[in-house]
């Protein structure tokens, strides 16, 4: 077996031996998917890994798949599973953490399903960011980071992914009873509010109605 292999194998066997909970963080472009896994980091101990942030610093770094990850970014199409999940893999690896929230992956069924192969995790549950695409597309033509895809043609097309692939998937967890959904079109604030009941243990939570 060649040592990449091996190191392979040996980096999913301890992920796996180690039983990490993730969250799968979900929801259109521009819900507030990694506004929301900031505030989740500072209150609850968990790392924020973004599929999206990975894939970015993938292609700074001048990788060998740099080019065509830029170039599938740019058309809002779907990275290839092998390529994000290695990526998720070394910096779950990495954190040393066991509380993960993974931030827009799986973005469709490859996605999904690789990841559970390759790694084994089941996800705790998925937390989905419900926004309309007009809220959506307001917050990604302000969002001013630069991004070579928060133009509205590409927003377009990231627009059709997610209905087309992405939504199977949340549709595909919440038919196993694992969504948790958020009304992602208030304000930062109040969205926050509703994510802590999510992540707050039941017997910790004071009734205050
Ligand atoms: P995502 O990671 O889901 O694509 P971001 O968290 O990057 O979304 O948010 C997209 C933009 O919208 C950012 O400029 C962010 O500051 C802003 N934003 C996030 N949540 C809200 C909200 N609830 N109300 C208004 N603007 C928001
Ligand atoms: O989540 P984010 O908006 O940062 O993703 C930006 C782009 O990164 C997506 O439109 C897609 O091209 C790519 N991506 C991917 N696979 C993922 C997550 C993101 O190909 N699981
Ligand atoms: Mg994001």
């Amino acid at each position: 077996m060649g040592s990449i292999e091996a190191a392979r194998k040996e980096a999913n066997g301890s992920l796996t031996e180690k039983k990490p909970c993730v969250v799968f963080v979900l929801g259109g472009p521009g819900s507030g998917k990694g506004t929301q896994c900031a505030n989740i980091v500072q209150h609850f101990g968990y790392t924020h890994l973004s599929a999206g942030d990975l894939l970015r610093a993938e292609i700074k770094s001048g990788s060998e798949n740099g080019t065509m990850i830029q170039n599938m970014i740019k058309e809002g199409k779907i990275v290839p599973s092998e390529v994000t999940i290695k990526l998720l893999q070394k910096a779950m690896l990495e954190s040393g953490n066991d509380k993960f929230l993974i931030d827009g992956f799986p973005r469709n069924e490859e996605n999904r399903a690789a990841f559970e192969a390759v790694t084994k995790i089941e996800p705790a549950f998925v937390l989905f960011f419900n926004c309309p695409e007009e809220e959506m597309e307001r917050r990604l033509l302000n969002r001013n980071q630069g991004r070579e895809d928060d133009n509205i043609e590409t927003i377009r097309k990231r627009f059709k992914v997610f209905l087309e692939s992405s939504l199977p998937v949340i549709e595909y967890y919440n038919a196993k009873g694992k969504v948790r959904e958020i009304d992602a079109a208030k304000s930062i604030e109040d969205v926050f509010e509703d994510v802590k009941v999510i992540f707050t243990p039941k017997e910790e939570q004071v009734a205050t109605a």
